[in-house]
C-alpha cells in the first residue's frame, strides 16, 4: 500500500501531476484511487468529469473523489455543533452568529486524514493519491495528526476527568452549559478514527511527499520552506517535480530570458534538493485534460521510473548510539541554529522552526537523559542527550 502526496505552490501544476500519477499507477495494474482535499473543484476539470464526495470510477483501477468537509462535518459532528452553539448563545453571540462560529477552522483538514486513513485501511486499494490544496494549507492538515494526538493526550483527558468531577459544582454555582459526555464521547470517536493516521503518514514504506515546482525563483524558495517543515513533522519527502521547463524546440527570443532563468533555477534545485531526484517535466502545447492527456503527461514526468515506488530515501528522524551518548537526528534542510528554538521537558522533545513547532515524544532510550547540545550537520539537527547521574538529579 503506498500513499503519494502532492504539494507545492499555487497554480504550480499539483492538481495535474497528481492526476497524471493515479492514471499512470491505474494503466500500471495498481488499485488506485485519488483524493482532492482542495475545495476548488480542479480535479473534476482535469478528468473533465463530475465528481462528488462519493468515490466516482474514472476508469478500470481508477476512481476519484472530492471530498466536502460539510457533508462530513454534519455527520460526524453534530453533538458538538449542538453544544458550540449552545455555549456560544449563552456567551451572548445570537443564534445565526453562532452556528457561523461552531464551524470549526481547520475540520476539512481533519476529515480529509480520515478519509486518507480509511482508503489506505480498506484493502480496496494499491495507492491512494492525494492532491493537495496549495502549501500553507497543506502544512496544516500535515502537522495535524501530531498536534491532535499532542492535544488528545495531555488536554482532552485531563479535561475530561476534570469535567466529570467539577460538573455538579459547576452547574450549582453558575448556569454556564457544560460540555456532557456525549461531546467528549464524539471527540474521542472522531479522534478513534484519526488514531493510526500519523503513524501511516510518517512511515516512509508507505507514504511519500513531492514537491511541485515551476523553476522560478519565489516558487523555489517556498518549496524548501515546505521541505523543511515536512521533515520537522516526520515526512518523507522522495522527490521534486519541476513542471513548465521551456522545451528547447521553442526558439523565440522572446523566451530567451525566461530559458536562462529556468536553467539557473533548475541549477539551484538540482543542487539545494540533492539526494532527492528531480523530475523534469516540460512545458506542453495546451492544457492537460482528461484521461488520455493525463497518462500522456505521466511518461513525461516520471519516464523509466516507477511512479508508486519510493524514489528517494531520506530518513527524517532517528536515535543513534555514539560512545555511552546518544544522539537525536532531525532532517531539517535549509535551516541553521538560529531558526530552532529547542525545549526539553521528562519525556519530549520541543523544536519550534519558523510558524511550526513539533513535541517529539522521546523514545524510551532517550528518557532520563539530558540534551546538551545541539548542532546542525549537513542539514541535520543532532541533539546529544548524556545520562543523568543521580548524584546531579538529586541536587
Ligand atoms: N506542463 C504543463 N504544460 C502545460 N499546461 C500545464 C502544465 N502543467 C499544468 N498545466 C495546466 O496549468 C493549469 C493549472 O494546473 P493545476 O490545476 O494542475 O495546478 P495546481 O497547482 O493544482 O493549482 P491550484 O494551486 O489552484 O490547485 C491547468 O490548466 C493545467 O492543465
Ligand atoms: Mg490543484
Amino acid at each position: 500500500m503506498r500513499i503519494l502526496l502532492f504539494t507545492g505552490k499555487g497554480g504550480v501544476g499539483k492538481t495535474t501531476v497528481a492526476a497524471s500519477t493515479a492514471v499512470a499507477c491505474a494503466r500500471s495494474g495498481l488499485r488506485t484511487i485519488i483524493l482532492s482535499t482542495d475545495p476548488a473543484h480542479s480535479l473534476a476539470d482535469a478528468f473533465d468529469v463530475q465528481l462528488h464526495d462519493e468515490p466516482t470510477m474514472i476508469e478500470v483501477n481508477l476512481v476519484a473523489q472530492q471530498l466536502d468537509a460539510r457533508i462530513r462535518f454534519e455527520e460526524a459532528w453534530a453533538e458538538i455543533r449542538d453544544f458550540a452553539v449552545e455555549m456560544l448563545g449563552w456567551v451572548g453571540a445570537d443564534a445565526v452568529e453562532a452556528e457561523e462560529l461552531a464551524v470549526v477552522p481547520g475540520l476539512d483538514e481533519v476529515f480529509a486524514l480520515a478519509d486518507i486513513k480509511d482508503h489506505a485501511e480498506s484493502g480496496n486499494f494499491d495507492v491512494v493519491v492525494v492532491d493537495c490544496a496549495p502549501t500553507a494549507e497543506t502544512l496544516r492538515l500535515l502537522s495535524l495528526p501530531d498536534v491532535l494526538s499532542w492535544y488528545m493526550g495531555k488536554l482532552f483527558e485531563r479535561q475530561r476527568k476534570l469535567t466529570k468531577f467539577a460538573r455538579p459544582f459547576v452547574s450549582r454555582l453558575t448556569n454556564m452549559p457544560i460540555a456532557g459526555t456525549e461531546v467528549f464521547e464524539a471527540i474521542r470517536r472522531f479522534y478513534d478514527r484519526l488514531d493510526g493516521v500519523r503513524d501511516l503518514l510518517i512511515d516512509g514504506e508507505v507514504t511519500s511527499a513531492r514537491l511541485v515546482v515551476n523553476p522560478q525563483r519565489m516558487v523555489v524558495a517556498e518549496a524548501r520552506r515546505t521541505f523543511t517543515y515536512l521533515s520537522l513533522f516526520g515526512y518523507h519527502v522522495d522527490a521534486v517535480v519541476v513542471n513548465r521547463m521551456l522545451p528547447d524546440a521553442v526558439s523565440d527570443p522572446f523566451f530567451d530570458e525566461w530559458r536562462i532563468d529556468q536553467k539557473a533555477q533548475l541549477a539551484i534545485i538540482d543542487e539545494a534538493f540533492e539526494p532527492l531526484p528531480v523530475l523534469r517535466v516540460p512545458l506542453v502545447q495546451r492544457e492537460v485534460i482528461g484521461v488520455e492527456e493525463l497518462h500522456g503527461f505521466s511518461s513525461a514526468i516520471y519516464g523509466v521510473n516507477d511512479p508508486a515506488q519510493r524514489l528517494a530515501e531520506i530518513d527524517p528522524l532517528h536515535v543513534e548510539a555514539r560512545g555511552d551518548k546518544f544522539v537525536l537526528s532531525v532532517h531539517l534542510p535549509f535551516s541553521g541554529k538560529h531558526d530552532v528554538e529547542l525545549a526539553q521537558s521528562v519525556d519530549e522533545v520541543l523544536i519550534a522552526l519558523g510558524p511550526y513547532r513539533r513535541a517529539i515524544v522521546l523514545p524510551d532510550s532517550l528518557r532520563n537523559r539530558q540534551a546538551t547540545t545541539a548542532t546542525f550537520i549537513d542539514g541535520r539537527l543532532e541533539i546529544v542527550f548524556v545520562r543523568v547521574e543521580p548524584r546531579t538529579r538529586a541536587t
